[in-house]
């Protein structure tokens, strides 16, 4: 029996449309699901939009549309870059679903029933771009006299009838919830801001709004609308429909932005505990992609489009970039020009010319067959054994999500191999007519080749698949035929490079 794992991306706002932020975030999980899958993991990844709230509903009213035909036209340009970026989510929910919105409205009638609700009155000040009420000791002043939150946006003096959420009474099971559950954040430097907040003491959570009409109503008080986070944050749980909910939650991982981290660590449990759920097993939180060191995000006007991205330098190309580029858990500065010395120098030069050079003389010396060994040498299966090797240590790394660690691992491989060629020299040994040497070498090779494209995979899905056609092999290969070698004697297809050269005259951004 498989075991399953269940993992989820957040629901992306449809206040505006994605950007290369989102398509991390999404790359990110879509790597983990695939090696997981790769693992015989039976898994679960879900993506969606999150459609509800104030900053969504004066999106629309700013472009004279109707909310619905906005969120509608909004939430398919994140389902196009699911398909775009060739995304394995088993589905995809919208928070305007009846689906959902039915298990919202049942969810507060428990929190109702459990007695984790009261009706008072909020006065305070609001943040609409990231949807939560600001705490006086984190309002700041701007130069023009305002108070502005955290994200630098004016805030909203707001005074009505609220719903609040006994949050106040869940600061004790949250922290031994977290001492029983070291790994629950990562990573801990995250985990610890998480731990000193709730700490520091919880006040009760206004989840209710009365003074716009854009999200799910209050069962029987339709003055009243669920306050967003409550909403979309149930949207892990109103995805499970059926038998799924019994069979993966809680989910194994929530992969989340750091600006996000609080929603996840602190209410979403005490929102859990309320409701009698079981508590997600860890959340991740990434770092940002930033502009010149500011975060990317529609607000401060310097996005950059993947759709852009991929269809210049393609899927595996730009997610290669992304996950190698920084480690996982810190900000990175994004640039053009960085994407592509990144492209040219590991997958063109290293990789590309890797399996190049070895499928071409291949063709050329041994009319495309893969020759077969005989007697190899210490050299050569120690270059065979490295692949196995790596996968041993990359499965360590992946319990903290290390991928530009495994990545650069995997690189040392292809960088052995390279050496390997230079130093074996296949070309004089065919000129010298040395044809048990040369069989030897190729075969070697090839094996390698094909050991590090198992290994490859949730990385260069795409890429990978295109190897695996020239070597004559399925579309995927799970991990565990890493230990077994490529059947020798197979005719090879013709072999077509994978990794084209970009110039950084064509540059646009
Ligand atoms: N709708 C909420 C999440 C609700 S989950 C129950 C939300 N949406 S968002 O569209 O603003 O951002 C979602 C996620 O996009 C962030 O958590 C983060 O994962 C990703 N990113 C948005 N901007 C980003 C960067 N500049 N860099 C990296 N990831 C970023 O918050």
């Amino acid at each position: 029996m498989k075991n399953n794992f269940y993992i989820t991306t957040p629901i992306y706002y449809v206040n505006d449309i994605p950007h290369l932020g989102h398509a991390y975030t999404s790359f990110v999980a879509d790597t983990i699901s695939r090696y997981k899958r790769l693992s015989n993991f039976d898994v679960y990844f879900t993506t969606g939009t999150d459609e509800h709230g104030q900053k969504v509903e004066n999106s629309a009213r700013d472009k004279n549309i109707n909310t619905l035909e906005f969120t509608d036209k909004v939430s398919a340009r994140f389902k196009d870059l699911c398909s775009k970026l060739k995304l394995t989510n088993n589905d995809f929910i919208r928070t305007t679903e009846s689906r959902h919105k039915n298990k919202v409205q049942k969810i507060w009638n428990k929190l109702i029933d459990n007695n984790e609700i009261y009706l008072g009155n909020y006065e305070g000040w609001y943040s609409i771009r990231d949807e939560c009420f600001i705490n006086e000791s984190d309002i700041k002043i701007n130069k023009d006299n305002e108070r502005i939150g955290p994200s630098l946006d004016k805030l909203k003096k707001v005074q009505e009838p609220s719903y609040f959420f006994k949050l106040s009474k869940w600061q004790k099971p949250l922290l031994d919830f977290y001492k029983k559950n070291k790994n629950f954040v990562k990573p801990v430097s995250r985990f610890n801001e998480v731990k000193s907040f709730v700490e520091n003491g919880l006040e009760d959570l206004s989840i209710s709004r009365t003074s716009f009409k854009w999200g799910i109503k209050v069962p029987k008080n339709d003055e009243h609308i669920i306050y967003v986070w409550l909403d979309a944050l149930f949207n892990y749980i109103s995805v499970l429909e059926d038998n799924l909910e019994n069979k993966y939650w809680p989910a194994d991982i929530h992969i989340v932005g750091k600006d996000i981290l609080r929603f996840h660590a602190i209410y979403w449990p005490a929102f859990l505990l309320a409701t009698g759920y079981e508590i997600p097993k860890s959340i991740y939180a990434h770092g940002w992609w930033t502009i010149n060191g500011e975060k990317m995000s529609k607000s401060l006007g310097n996005v950059i489009d993947p759709n852009y991205l991929v269809d210049t330098y393609g899927i595996d190309q730009v997610r290669y970039f992304l996950l190698k580029e920084i480690p996982f858990g810190q900000d990175g500065n994004f640039s053009e020009e960085l994407l592509v010395n990144r492209i040219n120098s590991d997958l063109a030069n290293d990789f590309g010319n890797l399996v190049q050079r070895v499928l071409t003389m291949i063709q050329k010396y041994n009319n495309g067959n893969i020759p077969k060994a005989d007697n190899l040498n210490e050299n050569d299966l120690s270059l065979i054994e490295l692949p196995k090797n790596i996968y041993d240590i990359n499965n360590v790394q992946m319990n903290n999500y290390q991928f530009n660690i495994m990545l650069e691992n995997i690189w040392k491989i292809i960088r052995s191999a390279n050496s390997y060629v230079d130093n074996n020299e296949p070309w004089n040994l065919h000129k010298n007519n040395n044809l048990k040497r040369l069989n030897n070498v190729l075969y070697t090779l090839v094996n390698t080749i094909y050991k590090i494209t198992i290994l490859l995979q949730p990385f260069l899905p795409e890429s990978s698949k295109k190897i695996f056609h020239m070597l004559k092999q399925k579309e995927e290969i799970s991990f565990s035929e890493i230990k077994n070698d490529i059947k020798e004697g197979v005719k090879l297809e013709k072999s077509h490079p994978i990794f084209p050269r970009f110039d950084k005259k064509d540059l646009k951004i």
